[in-house]
This record gives C-alpha cells, sequence and structure tokens, in this order.
C-alpha cells in the first residue's frame, strides 16, 4: 500500500466519544482508552471498536471475547489519559462492578455497554472488532460525553500529522 503525505491533515475534524474499553475476565482484565468505537448496526445492535493488536488489551479482548464499553463525561479527561497509558495495575483505585459477560465496568462512566466479540476485521496497523451489545445502562445521567477533539494530543498522534 502506498504511503501518503498527511502533514497539515485536520484528522481530528473526525471526531468520537472517548471511551473506557473494560476487557478480560476474573483475575485477568484490563481497561484501556478508545476513541475509534462506532455503532455499526441497528439489528443486531453491533459495535465496532478499532484496536491495535499490539495493546496488552487485545490479547485479553481475544482470550476472553468479552469487553465493556464505557463512556466517559467531560470531567473525565483525567481518566481518559490515565487509562490511555499502558501503566501497570491501571485498574487499581478505581470503582469496578462485572457486567453479566463478567467484563469490568467502570461504576463512574456516564453509560456501559456489555458486549460480546462477533469477529475481527484487519484494518492496517489495527483490528476491527464487531461486538454485539448484549446490555446497556445508563450509570450517571446528566453529563456530557468528552470528545476526542477535546483530548488534544493525549493520543500523541500530533506527530503522526505534522502541521
Ligand atoms: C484519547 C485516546 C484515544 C485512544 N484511542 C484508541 C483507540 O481507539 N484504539 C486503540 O487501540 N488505542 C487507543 N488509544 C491508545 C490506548 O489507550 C493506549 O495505547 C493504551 O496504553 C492501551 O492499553 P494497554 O497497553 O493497557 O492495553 C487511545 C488513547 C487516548 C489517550
Amino acid at each position: 500500500m502506498n504511503s501518503i503525505d498527511l502533514t497539515g491533515t485536520p484528522v481530528k475534524h473526525i471526531n468520537h466519544g472517548v471511551y473506557v474499553i473494560g476487557v478480560g475476565l476474573g483475575e485477568r482484565q484490563n481497561a484501556f482508552t478508545a476513541a475509534w468505537v462506532m455503532q455499526a448496526s441497528f439489528q443486531p445492535l453491533l459495535l465496532a471498536i478499532s484496536i491495535n493488536s499490539t495493546h496488552y488489551s487485545f490479547r485479553l479482548l481475544q482470550e476472553s471475547g468479552v469487553c465493556t464499553v464505557n463512556v466517559l463525561g467531560q470531567d473525565q479527561y483525567a481518566l481518559a489519559e490515565h487509562f490511555g497509558s499502558a501503566a501497570p495495575d491501571k485498574m487499581a483505585g478505581f470503582q469496578w462492578q462485572q457486567a453479566e459477560t463478567g467484563a469490568p465496568v467502570l461504576s463512574d462512566s456516564l453509560a456501559y455497554f456489555d458486549c460480546r466479540v462477533s469477529h475481527y476485521a484487519d484494518a492496517g496497523d489495527h483490528k476491527i472488532a464487531v461486538c454485539q451489545v448484549l446490555r446497556a445502562a445508563t450509570l450517571n445521567p446528566g453529563r456530557r460525553p468528552l470528545l476526542y477533539s477535546q483530548t488534544g494530543d493525549m493520543d500523541g498522534s500530533n506527530a503522526l500529522y505534522e502541521e
């Protein structure tokens, strides 16, 4: 595939929400920040999550086949940053509950979706996990969702699209 010059590309005008994806079961759980998440079907209700296959979380997702998508609010910038790092024991110090699939739910999120992976598709240096939503709930209503464009260079992607 030819590479293209993306200098000055305003790629963050393609907006997204910001989510904490809870992955894994039992003792082997983790959570990471993801913005590349979208609804992909009404019936069945499917979400598509683009995940870098080198992430530790990807291994846990593959092993367990389940995840939660937890919606962050605009007051949760620091959480987006925290779960957007590869630090060990990232889940410590936060309150979690267990979804019916067994995947971890961030209790302080606005809402969550409890999902089972349906299948994966290749997408360059990422994989698209197409996930069926089995249930969903609002946990903390009344807060506005955080947007990817509000996270600035938190994910370090500016270096890929230098001005
Ligand atoms: C705002 C933001 C958005 C991100 N979006 C994604 C994403 O959509 N997919 C992805 O694979 N990683 C994304 N990341 C990067 C991961 O959160 C990061 O690499 C994290 O360390 C992965 O967790 P792990 O190493 O514990 O598995 C994002 C990071 C930030 C800060």
